[in-house]
């Protein structure tokens, strides 16, 4: 196996690599209304545009939340990186078992939700956080043994929900919505389960809302 992942079918290897890095080192690293108000409203006015409002319904995003339509669907924050309402909070170096860097994840999350939990210690409702997973390029250079961004692989999204919008959605539970989202289509949401697909790996962070927020720091620095 090449040292760098440069292509963009380790999107999946990287996932699977996570799985497997993530989970067997876990012990050691310690450590709406506002549519169906619109939807009435269109009501007194004429026939078509009643029709294209009713088929349209599901697209109309949940008042808490720009990512999240009224059917609980998550959508992948875009442009997070030229917004200057977001913020970068942590990273994180995945290595393998050569101590070689086979992916580095970096964390955003927005102003708002940093001032929020700064005052209160939780994540306020809306809050959205990005795991941004990248595989890496690897070389010497003059600091030492380097690691540094290659092809992006997948976007992990979480979307703080706590009044329990979404109870028959499979991809909201615990206080949160669970979503992924892979560079080969950015668009498509593909996680079916948060309980099958994240749940398991997040208990060591149950006590921290399932946040390992011993990597964000600024999230408690006044
Ligand atoms: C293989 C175990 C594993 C799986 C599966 C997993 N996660 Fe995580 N997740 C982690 C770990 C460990 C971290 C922090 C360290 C890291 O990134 O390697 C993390 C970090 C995150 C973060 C950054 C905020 C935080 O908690 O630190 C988000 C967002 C996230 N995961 C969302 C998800 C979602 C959504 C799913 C399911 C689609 C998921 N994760 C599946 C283990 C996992």
């Amino acid at each position: 196996m090449k040292k760098t992942l440069t292509s963009s079918k380790s999107a999946a290897a990287i996932f699977a690599a996570a799985l497997i890095v993530s989970c067997g080192s876990e012990k050691s690293s310690s450590g709406n209304d506002a549519a169906v108000q619109r939807q009435s409203e269109a009501v007194s006015t004429t026939a078509a545009p009643v029709a294209q409002t009713q088929t349209s319904q599901a697209q109309q995003p949940a008042a808490f939340s720009p990512y999240v339509d009224a059917d609980g669907n998550i959508s992948r924050p875009e442009n997070f990186l030229n917004d200057p309402n977001w913020t970068h909070i942590g990273n994180w170096t995945i290595v393998n078992e050569n101590g070689e860097g086979n992916g580095l994840h970096n964390v955003y999350t927005t102003y708002d939700a940093v001032k929020a939990y700064r005052a209160s210690g939780v994540f306020p409702d809306g809050a959205v956080l990005v795991k941004e997973v990248l595989g890496a390029n690897a070389n010497n250079l003059t600091t030492g043994r380097v690691h540094w961004k290659g092809d992006n692989a997948v976007w992990f999204v979480m979307v703080k929900d706590a009044q329990g919008r979404f109870a028959d959605n499979p991809l909201w539970g615990e206080g949160w919505g669970w979503a992924l989202f892979q560079a080969d289509n950015p668009a498509k949401q593909v996680a079916t389960d948060y309980k099958a697909d994240c749940l398991e790996c997040h208990v060591p962070a149950k006590d921290t809302d399932w946040i390992y927020v011993q990597a964000y720091p600024v999230l408690s620095e006044k």
